[in-house]
């Protein structure tokens, strides 16, 4: 079932290629607070950085079926220096979820959401851990 994941996000690339200016619009636009956090980053790199991370931990979690927890415990820690709370960090997976699902309309299917709906569920409860 995970593997649904990957198999969005490979669409998610095929209809949009780099899917990075449309992830950061979608966080922008619920989270606008969080655009002066960037300031610093005028080359978008830092962010791309960002997304790339976040990227190879759903995908982990896609191919072997078991999130990261050590790594995404370690990457949350890392952004309470950024004022970036657990509750915020944990809304970035379903920001690009809610891009693919857009991206990806009518080819969005029952397991997409299953799986995703999965793996968000484990990034919250790992937020308690
Ligand atoms: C909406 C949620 C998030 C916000 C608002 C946020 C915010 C930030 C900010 C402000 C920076 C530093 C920008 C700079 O130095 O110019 C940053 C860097 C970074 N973030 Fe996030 N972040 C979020 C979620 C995540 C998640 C879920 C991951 C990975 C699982 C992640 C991984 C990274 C990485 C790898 C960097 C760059 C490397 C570093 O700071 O040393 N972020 N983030």
């Amino acid at each position: 079932m995970a593997s649904a994941i990957a198999t969005s996000l490979e669409y998610l690339v095929e209809k949009l290629g780099d899917p990075q200016a449309q992830i950061y619009q979608h966080l922008y636009q619920q989270y606008p607070e969080v655009l002066p956090l960037f300031v610093l980053d005028t080359d978008g790199g830092v962010r791309g950085a960002m997304l790339q991370t976040t990227l190879e931990t759903i995908l982990d979690y896609a191919t072997h079926n078991r999130l990261d927890h050590v790594s995404l415990a370690a990457w949350r820690s890392h952004h309470v220096g950024y004022e970036v709370d657990a509750e915020l960090f944990a809304r970035f997976f379903v920001i690009i979820r809610d891009c693919a699902k857009d991206a990806l309309g009518c080819e969005w299917s029952l397991d997409m959401e299953i799986a995703w709906a999965e793996l968000i569920r484990q990034v919250e409860a790992s937020e308690e851990a």
